[in-house]
């Protein structure tokens, strides 16, 4: 369908505190943790740029400089490690192209729908990606190349849907499904953090979504809803309806990195994974729960 415009641009909310991270995120922006030898936000950005996405918009804050380091060029590493015949793959492969990424501040911690409006002057009038980088995803293709394979398909506003345990609704946006087609699901309605015993399904939004530009236009008049902040679900919901709006149930795994058990599995079986690391942590941990 040729009315469907292409997703170029892609949001990162980074100015959150990281106050669940304390003493590691005193000085350091939370998205810097790594998980084995990557920071967080490496892992979403690598997910944006191999689903197509070609502008990196960091909505950031105070303290968040070693991000804007983390993707910039290091003269003195590059210079250091060229000296002594290293391979620069490792450090090469982030660099941006000239101007990207784009960092816009969010002065003030008013919730993530507001995060994502400060970013709107340079979204425009297109679709845009958000993608929370707490939330690692970890599959083939990744999460978001997922999402926009079926957003050529259907186009509207797309947002990642699973199923969490019934005990967690409260912690996420929940979703009213609706039909079922494959990986989609009709949305016919997301609430953000239902309080106990009142969510009408166990399908969260684990923070990859694609929203139509019309969302920012709703964030111009903001409203304040769970927790008092003002929340991107509370205004992508009032797209329902208006436009097609479907769930994405992806095909992989999900780490809840802004969780200290899930950041800690995160590393567990990243490093299981890895060729070189992987035998003398399996072997580590088999003794440890021996
Ligand atoms: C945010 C979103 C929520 C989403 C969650 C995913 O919540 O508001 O809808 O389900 O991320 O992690 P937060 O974790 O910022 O409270």
């Amino acid at each position: 369908m040729s009315s469907i415009k292409p997703l170029r641009k892609a949001v990162f909310p980074v100015a959150g505190l990281g106050t669940r991270f304390l003493p590691a995120t005193k000085s350091m922006p939370k998205e810097m943790l790594t998980v084995v030898d990557k920071p967080l936000i490496q892992y979403a950005v690598e997910e944006a740029l191999e689903a197509g996405i070609e502008q990196i918009i960091f909505v950031t804050g105070r303290g968040k400089g070693a991000l804007e380091d983390h993707f910039d060029i290091s003269y003195e590493l590059e210079a250091t490690m060229k000296a002594r015949g290293k391979s620069l793959a490792l450090i090469e492969n982030i660099r941006q192209t000239p101007g990207s990424p784009v960092y816009v501040r969010q002065q003030e911690p008013l919730g993530l729908g507001h995060a994502v409006w400060c970013a709107r002057e340079i979204v425009g009038d297109e679709p845009f990606a958000v993608l929370l980088p707490d939330e690692l995803m970890v599959g083939t293709p990744g999460f978001l190349a997922q999402m926009v394979e079926a957003y050529h398909r259907v186009g509207g506003n797309l947002i990642g849907a699973l199923e969490v345990a019934p005990e967690e609704t409260d912690k996420y946006g929940i979703i009213t499904p609706g039909a079922v087609d494959g990986p989609l699901t009709e949305v016919l309605e997301v609430i953000e953090k239902p309080k106990q015993g009142t969510a009408k399904s166990n399908l969260m939004t684990p923070g990859r979504y694609i929203l139509q530009p019309e969302v920012m236009k709703i964030l111009d008049n903001p409203v304040k809803g769970a927790g008092g902040e003002i929340q991107l679900t509370d205004a992508m919901a009032q797209l329902i309806g208006k436009q097609p709006f479907h769930g994405y149930t992806f095909a992989g795994d999900r780490y809840d990195c802004g969780d200290k058990a899930g950041f800690i599995q995160a590393n567990l079986a990243l490093a299981l994974a890895r060729e070189d690391i992987g035998p003398s942590v399996r072997a580590f941990a088999q003794t440890l729960l021996s």
